[in-house]
């Protein structure tokens, strides 16, 4: 049976000018190292109001980038959520430090500062508070437990572009903030990802160790091809064409979160009379999210059956995700490496098996909201059946 209209979870935005832009620079000189990047990057910045934005090939690349610079290494611990991306974790391993995971809080999902606190030991060189699903994390607590420590703050803004914390951009609350291009995200570049910071010293050596280290660029060489190698640096680059469809997305951007924030409500309405399903509030304290998607979040009894109501979405036509499929200390590889076990966090295991993602994207026409409430209403219907 085909299903009329189906409502993917997620749809990049692509048109005409995202096509021109590669176009340009696919019919210019410079594929990489160029002013396209450039542009980019001030656009970023100047939207984030932060000092400097890097572009970078992805999110992952960026955190790994900024724990490196930092010299991150054997010995050290980074405190990390148990509810993430692997992205964020692996970042931390990339360096061969110790990732330690912090389990969330069940009202937002985001790190639990008090757990955070539990886990500080004089290795803690850094925590990653990522903003769950677009909501910041409770930065006033966090910056308070990371300043004694001696710690620093590196926040995972996969999912939170635009977000915003007591008038302040997602991403400029810390040392620095990481950004995903990837294609579901708020705007895509394809693949890729931005770091942003306020710290000049730190942003010139992302600058050098994206592009291995080189001790001068192309335009700072008095002889082509004659350059002197002066740390551990990877190709971690952002080429041109992928910068000149982030540009073009960027004047997208405002209408894309004006109608995320719009079908966020919309859908948030529609499953309001639904007894059996929760959503996280958008705005707590001084947090505001930036809508990455709508958290349906089933009972804690586990009287249904998550995967029976995705499946019934699915066959309804509603793409669904789940963020994320396990508490990352869990997966095989955390748990064969540190010997973790089920029940050490218990709330990131309940999010893990009892929430459901569903879209409120740009690609929803109009009534789409609503017809994914009728949908979850239907799907909980059928679960409890079984
Ligand atoms: C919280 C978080 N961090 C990092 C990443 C990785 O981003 P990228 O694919 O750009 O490396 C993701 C991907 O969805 C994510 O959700």
């Amino acid at each position: 049976m085909t299903i009329e209209n189906p409502i993917p979870f997620g749809r990049p935005q692509m048109g005409q000018a995202e096509i021109d832009a590669v176009v340009q620079v696919l019919s210019g000189p410079q594929l990489v190292h160029g002013p396209v990047a450039k542009a980019f990057e001030q656009r970023f910045a100047a939207r984030a109001g932060a000092k400097h934005a890097i572009t970078v090939s992805s999110c992952t690349t960026g955190l790994h980038l900024v724990l490196h610079v930092h010299d991150i290494g054997p010995g050290d611990e980074v405190i990390v959520p148990a509810m993430t991306h692997v992205a964020t974790a692996n970042a931390v391993e990339y360096c061969r430090a110790k990732p330690v995971f912090a389990d969330i809080l069940p009202d937002s999902g985001n790190i639990d500062p008090a757990h955070v606190q539990s886990l500080l030991t004089p290795a803690t060189r850094a925590i990653i508070p990522v903003h769950y699903l677009g909501l910041p994390c409770d930065m006033d607590r966090l910056e308070a437990l990371a300043r004694p420590a001696n710690a620093f703050l590196l926040e995972d803004c996969a999912l939170a572009l635009d977000a915003d914390y007591d008038g302040r951009k997602a991403g400029t609350l810390g040392l620095a903030g990481t950004f995903s291009f990837y294609p579901a995200k708020h705007m895509t570049t394809a693949e890729g990802g931005m770091i942003i910071t306020d710290d000049d010293n730190l942003a010139q050596r992302l600058g050098r160790a994206k592009a291995f280290s080189y001790d001068r660029g192309l335009g700072e060489r008095t002889k082509p091809g004659i350059y002197d190698v002066v740390g551990l640096g990877f190709n971690y680059r952002m080429s041109e064409v992928h910068a000149a469809i982030g540009l073009a997305q960027m004047d997208r951007l405002d209408e894309i979160q004006k109608v995320r924030a719009r079908n966020y409500a919309a859908l948030r309405d529609s499953l309001a009379g639904l007894d059996e399903v929760t959503v996280f509030a958008p705005q707590q304290g001084k947090a505001r999210s930036s809508h990455y998607c709508l958290n349906a979040i089933l009972p804690h009894d586990r009287s249904i059956d998550r995967d029976a109501v995705v499946q019934s979405l699915n066959a309804q036509g509603i793409g669904t995700s789940v963020h994320y499929p396990s508490a990352v200390p869990l997966f095989t590889f955390y748990r064969e490496k540190y010997g973790y076990r089920p029940g050490q966090f218990p709330v990131a295991e309940w999010m893990a098996e009892q929430t459901i993602s569903l879209p409120v994207g740009p690609h929803l026409h109009d009534g789409d909201p609503e017809r994914i409430g009728a949908a979850m209403k239907t799907a909980i219907m059928q679960a409890k059946r079984q």
